[in-house]
């Protein structure tokens, strides 16, 4: 990018409204001092390939990508990264000095990375983790916890067909719970991970029973709408690390700013108060 064009970038949903990423970027640039914009784009299914074929002409050196676009950018793009093609989605594009598309997933890597900063005594090894739903965000979350040397991942689905795909693809660490016995699943597993919608604002409540629940298993929510969800709340009350779901949020924002902006960004509570504005 020659010095007198100003970078842009932005995320691309359909709907786009509600989404924090342009509030976290826009921290980032700011606090940095940097040159660039980063703006939300509502973008139809059938009008992706258009858009984003015609985005780096207009000045853009990437974009993020979110519901629903995730498996179809993957299908555009023109290099796709190893671990965005095993999770089947791309989250992260950057576009090329060649015109070319560039897909990533920086989901998985976003959901360590909080778990990290928020938890550092947690040892992904030290236990298996039990996984409810096996939804997109599954998908990142469980590829992320096998590649950290989790021994074992407990998946459990409403649609337990879901979760038996996930096996097949993901192999022998994986093991499927019925959605009805998830209740006792809890009681050996060193971490837990809500990736379903449940709990989330205006959604059905997740119904889980904690009763059999370790102390010292980490407890953590990729809902983040309320910020403390119930979920949340209760393995607070029994003593369990929490730790909630704005964070993979933000950690995942940081390998495409360094990557069209060119400066790594820090995950620091001012970001966190710049999302929540
Ligand atoms: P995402 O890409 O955000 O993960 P998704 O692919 O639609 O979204 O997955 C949503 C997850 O929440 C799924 O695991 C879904 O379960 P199903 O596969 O059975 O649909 C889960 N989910 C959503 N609403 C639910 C509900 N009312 N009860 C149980 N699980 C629910």
């Amino acid at each position: 990018m020659s010095d007198n064009k100003i970078p842009l970038a932005g995320v691309i949903g359909c709907p786009i409204a509600h989404s924090k990423s342009p509030q976290i970027h826009g921290h980032w640039l700011k606090t940095l001092g940097l040159k660039g914009y980063y703006v939300p784009l509502h973008v139809e299914p059938e009008n992706l390939r258009d858009v984003l074929r015609n985005m780096p002409k207009l000045g853009y050196v990437g974009a993020n990508i979110t519901i629903p676009h995730k498996e179809q950018a993957l299908e555009i793009a023109d290099v796709v990264s190893d671990h965005a093609a095993k999770i089947g989605a791309a989250n992260t594009l950057v576009f090329t000095a060649d015109g070319k598309i560039h897909a990533d997933n920086t989901d998985g890597y976003g959901f360590i990375q909080n778990l990290r900063q928020s938890a550092p005594k947690w040892d992904p090894r030290l236990g298996p983790a039990l996984v409810l739903g096996a939804g997109g965000a599954s998908r990142a979350i469980i590829v992320a916890l096998l590649d950290t040397g989790v021994p074992e991942i407990l998946l459990t689905n409403r649609t337990k067909a879901r979760a038996e795909t996930l096996c097949q693809e993901f192999g022998a660490r994986l093991k499927v719970v019925d959605w009805e016995q998830a209740d006792d699943a809890v009681s050996d597993v060193a971490t837990l991970v809500n990736t379903t919608s449940l709990g989330m604002t205006g959604k059905s409540p997740l119904t889980l029973s904690l009763a059999n629940l370790n102390k010292k298993t980490l407890v953590t929510d990729i809902v983040y709408a309320p910020l403390k969800t119930a979920l949340l709340a209760e393995a607070e009350a029994i003593g369990c690390p929490t730790v909630d779901g704005l964070g993979m949020l933000l950690h995942q924002a940081v390998p495409g700013f360094e990557r069209w902006f060119g400066v790594r960004p820090e995950v620091d509570e001012d970001t966190r108060k710049a999302a929540l504005k």
